[in-house]
């Protein structure tokens, strides 16, 4: 497998056997850091880090990982740079592009993304956009291997707002590894028709199938996996919670749909979540909604099911995966 060179924007440009591969050099890289056996083998190179919305896990994910690796890194966040306000995606690809080997970029479309590899010359790494979250997609399945040995097959049911980043990035990867993903939440928040379809295509090569309902019983019923992030993304306006709030809170995870889904079932969250009031935007939030947990409860996110700091931790050495996969480590 020669993934050199290649860019990391979307799990929709690689095959089954390429994100498995993937999924295996990052758990080959966890035996190694676990072991403290070094593996500094991209010394003397460095990659950029642009953050034009906030991060602590995917910053962090990037730095130790390219520190592991022997690599600088040079981090520009939401404020500290050029980019988009006096200087142009393609102008600033071409600058990065001479003086760093690798690029990541978080920020809103993905038409962002897709403009700085166009013209970087090196490769450029999708740490979120609006549209898709592949780096978080590898951790996930690392993380849903580790516990249950295998992923296809694996039921997987995500809860809340699967027309965004998260939701598309889960059918994709399901939908590629065979792998049952069920979207359950009100229909206004289904996933994009067009991007169903193409996961339809994907599905019927790999044994996958695709289901979307506002049933929660039927929709977690026997699900290996429970899967929520916010309501409200990251970018989106202040007047949406409202909505949001109204709409998606019959989906929820509580104790009752774990207990639906069976003793089998795991929790999973990309976090940041919502599952109290100890963050400064939960505090405003559930102060004018009259809220004390959003998309799961304290007592979900707190319980054995909850695999959400594995799933957290595995974001650092699956980063680290798509790092030396495409610079050749
Ligand atoms: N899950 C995730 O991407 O977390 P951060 O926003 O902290 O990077
Ligand atoms: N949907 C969330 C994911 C955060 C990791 C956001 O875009 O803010």
């Amino acid at each position: 497998m020669d993934l050199r060179g290649r860019n990391f924007l979307t799990l929709k440009d690689f095959t089954p056997q390429e994100i498995v591969y993937l999924v295996d050099l990052a758990a080959e890289y966890k035996d190694k850091k676990k072991k403290g056996i070094p593996h500094d083998t991209l010394r003397g190179k460095n990659i950029a880090l642009i953050f034009e919305k906030t991060s602590t896990r995917t910053r962090c994910s990037f730095e130790v990982a390219a520190h592991d690796l022997g690599m600088g890194t040079t981090y520009l966040d939401p404020s500290g740079s050029q980019i988009g306000k006096k200087e142009s995606i393609a102008d600033t690809a071409r600058v990065l592009g001479r003086m760093f080997e690798g690029i990541e970029y978080r920020g809103f479309e993905q038409t962002i993304v897709e403009e700085l590899a166009k013209y970087a010359g090196v490769p450029v790494w999708n740490g979120l956009t609006n549209e898709y979250h592949p780096t978080q997609m590898l951790a996930d399945m690392l993380t849903v291997r580790e516990h249950f040995g295998h992923l296809e097959g694996i039921k997987l049911t995500y809860m809340g707002d699967a027309r965004y980043n998260m939701g598309n990035s889960l059918m994709i990867v399901c939908a590629k590894l065979g792998m049952h993903f069920t979207a359950c939440t009100a229909k206004e928040y289904f996933p994009d028709a067009a991007l169903v379809a193409q996961c339809e295509e994907y599905a019927k090569q790999s044994g996958a199938t695709i289901t979307l309902t506002e049933d929660v019983d039927a929709g977690t019923k026997g699900a290996d996996v429970i899967y929520t992030d916010v309501w409200v993304s990251m970018g989106e306006p202040e007047e949406v919670w409202e909505e949001r709030i109204k709409k998606l809170s019959p989906y929820k995870v509580t104790k009752a749909v774990m207990d639906n889904a069976g003793a089998q079932s795991i929790f999973l969250h990309c976090l940041p979540a919502f599952h109290d009031l100890k963050t400064k935007i939960g505090k405003e939030q559930g102060e004018k909604y009259h809220f004390t947990e959003l998309e799961v409860t304290d007592e979900v996110f707190e319980s054995k099911q909850s695999l959400v700091f594995d799933e957290a931790e595995n974001r650092m050495h699956t980063i680290k995966a798509v790092i030396a996969a495409t610079l050749g480590a």
